[in-house]
């Protein structure tokens, strides 16, 4: 099955008269969870609309999107502390929603740990234990077992302020996963920790994941976070999900402009497929992969390190380079050309004002379907003032 079918089948943005059509599984994974037709709304405002889909057992799966998208409000009712208006939720095949959140086989981690300050880091773990009234030996063992894990031997007596923030997060996720949860709620975990720690800490939990063997759901708005961690990442905008599937999918075949904008640099362009394979834009016909959209407008998205500049021809897209700034690893630099700025990563630099040739192949020629986030942006109505505008495109 080509990538497209299968990203087909787990998409379910747009569920119609039967949804459990969109919790099928091409591969045939057991689904510990199932979110069927979730709607959310507060006060009069929807924040969750039609919300579907499943989560394989032992996945790494994650929720991403901007700031209000409704990531939280979703692993909220999957926790139990928010009741969705209509749909249902399913853990193993079981509606969730009469279930109370401490009766669920999850635990949430939160993004500000909620950590009790005024005790030290083992009474912060034995707290969820002690309520439930577990033999004392069996507490004291598995919090030995659950500071192994994080990584925190020799910290039991310490206080909480006594911590350093990513010390602090190990603690949170140690409370988490000694109740032995079937599944792990993570809302940020790691948006309060700088650069070097959060990247550290990414590393961790992924093989703190696979060393647990339970399903982790990952909440961040963080799309390197998402990709560099995720088995599936699930996109989301305005309360709707855009696009499920592996980090590769999502960065290589976005479903929309909005998705391709999200994930990563990206050159949104408008154009037209007259045919199969063939594809009109920058003033241009070019052959390319995608054989879906016969005769329709489409968005083209080409990521910037998949554009090779060379010195300008009849066959290439000439423009002029507008800036060049040193990312450590490549270049990153813009140019203008007919009424779009282009930008190219590459480790080759061209000084700026130079004319310039771009090529692509093929296959790194992506087409998107038109929608609400289609691009007019980046789009200068004229080359920069004082620039050499000789042999550049125009169109
Ligand atoms: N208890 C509540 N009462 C009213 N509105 C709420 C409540 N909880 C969330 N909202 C609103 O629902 C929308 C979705 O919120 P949610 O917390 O799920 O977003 P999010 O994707 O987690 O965002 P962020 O990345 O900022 O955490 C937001 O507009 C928020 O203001
Ligand atoms: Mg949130």
């Amino acid at each position: 099955m080509d990538s497209w079918s299968k990203q087909h089948i787990r998409q379910k943005t747009e569920p119609q008269n039967d949804a459990r059509q969109y919790l099928q599984d091409d591969t045939g994974s057991a689904h510990i969870i199932e979110v069927l037709k979730i709607n959310k709304s507060f006060g009069s405002t929807q924040v969750l609309k039609d919300i579907t889909f499943y989560i394989r057992n032992n996945e790494f799966i994650t929720l991403l999107g901007p700031s209000g998208c409704g990531k939280s409000t979703t692993l909220r009712i999957l926790a139990g502390f928010e009741q969705p208006d209509s749909g249902d939720v399913f853990f193993n095949g079981q509606s969730l929603l009469r279930i109370p959140p401490y009766k669920r086989q999850v635990n949430t981690v939160f993004q500000r740990y909620a950590l009790f300050p005024h005790l030290n880091v083992y009474d912060n773990i034995a707290f969820g234990l002690s309520i439930k009234k577990i033999a004392k030996d069996e507490i004291r063992s598995r919090i030995g077992q659950a500071l192994k894990t994080v990584d925190l031997e020799g910290y039991a007596d310490r206080w909480i302020d006594q911590l350093s923030g990513g010390q602090m997060q190990r603690v949170a996720i140690a409370r988490a996963i000694v109740n032995k949860p079937k599944v792990l709620l993570l809302d940020e975990p790691l948006g309060a920790l700088d650069l070097k720690m959060r990247k550290e800490m990414q590393i961790e939990l992924k093989d703190m994941q696979r060393s647990l063997g339970i399903t982790f759901v990952y909440v961040t708005h963080d799309q390197e976070e998402a990709l560099t961690m995720s088995d599936t990442i699930i996109v989301m905008k305005e309360g709707r999900i855009q696009q499920i599937g592996t980090p590769t999918d999502i960065y290589n075949e976005p479903r929309n402009a909005f998705v391709a904008d999200f994930i990563g640099e990206s050159n949104i362009i408008s154009g037209r497929m007259s045919d199969d394979y063939i594809v009109t834009f920058a003033g241009r016909t070019f052959t390319c992969i995608d054989k879906r959209f016969p005769d329709e407008d489409v968005d083209v998205v080409i990521r910037p390190e998949d554009i090779q500049m060379t010195s300008p021809t009849d066959n290439t897209i000439n423009g002029v380079v507008t800036s060049v700034v040193f990312k450590g690893v490549h270049y990153e630099m813009l140019v203008a050309s007919g009424t779009y700025e282009w930008m190219i990563q590459s480790t080759d630099r061209y000084e700026e004002g130079s004319a310039v040739g771009l090529t692509f192949d093929p296959e790194d020629i992506h087409v998107m379907a038109k929608s609400d986030d289609s691009p007019d942006r980046r789009k200068p109505d004229k080359p920069a003032d004082g620039l050499n505008t000789e042999g550049v495109d125009n169109w």
